[in-house]
């Protein structure tokens, strides 16, 4: 990686992701975590005052040093104990059925094999186990998605394998999940094509 995937990126995300109404969809994803939880994507820990006082443990899995070293002051403000468990979400160092919950950011965007990804998550949860999600993905309408395909080189430059057009419920129930939860909506203050989420609920098998 260079220096610009490196070091610029994740500085641009630390501010991009605290932006709008991040807080308040931060809030409600996080809202019902209980126990150990996984959280994947982890980025500068922007999720880390929302976790519930349930929560016992975070393992935190994301390739980026500096994104870890911006969640200090986070990290610091908080009783949850966190561990930079694992840098990369498509390969979890964890045995099957570990975590009683999950939890990932808009990050399904940027791994880059969310299919092999949501599996893993699958795989180190606990059966029942949810996994708690807000990701942007491929809008509802097709006016958007015609700008979602067209802006989508763009950004994958721009914000280092960002993609735009990603089906989130698809992947997540090809990878096994059940969706019991999902709320599809323009998030307020970001431009449609960069602002199509899906909020919900995944529970594993
Ligand atoms: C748009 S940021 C979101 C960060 C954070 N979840 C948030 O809500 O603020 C995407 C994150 O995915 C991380 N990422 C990229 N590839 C990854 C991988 N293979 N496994 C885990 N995380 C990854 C990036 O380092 C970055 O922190």
């Amino acid at each position: 990686m260079g220096f610009y995937a490196t070091h610029i990126v994740p500085r641009i995300i630390d501010v991009a992701c605290g932006m709008g109404e991040a807080d308040e969809l931060r809030r409600r994803v996080c809202e019902g975590l209980a126990g150990e939880v996984l959280e994947i994507g982890f980025g500068s820990g922007h999720n880390v005052p929302f976790y519930p006082d349930a929560v016992t443990r975070v393992a935190a899995v994301d390739p980026s040093d500096v994104g870890w070293k911006l969640a200090e002051k986070r990290l610091r403000a908080s009783s949850t104990p966190v561990e930079r468990a694992g840098l990369d979400g498509q390969s979890l160092p964890f045995a099957d059925h570990t975590f009683d919950a999950a939890l990932s950011t808009w990050t399904l965007c940027t791994v880059p094999d969310a299919d092999t990804a949501l599996r893993e998550v699958r795989r180190v949860l606990k059966p029942g186990g949810a996994l708690h999600f807000i990701e942007h993905g491929l809008a509802p309408d097709e006016n958007v998605r015609r700008w979602q395909h067209r802006l989508d080189p763009l950004e994958q430059r721009v914000f280092d394998g960002c993609h735009l057009t990603r089906p989130i419920v698809e992947l997540l129930t090809g990878a096994g999940f059940t969706v019991t939860e999902l709320d599809v909506f323009y998030e307020k203050g970001a431009p449609k094509p960069m602002g199509a989420d899906s909020l919900g609920l995944a529970v594993a098998p």
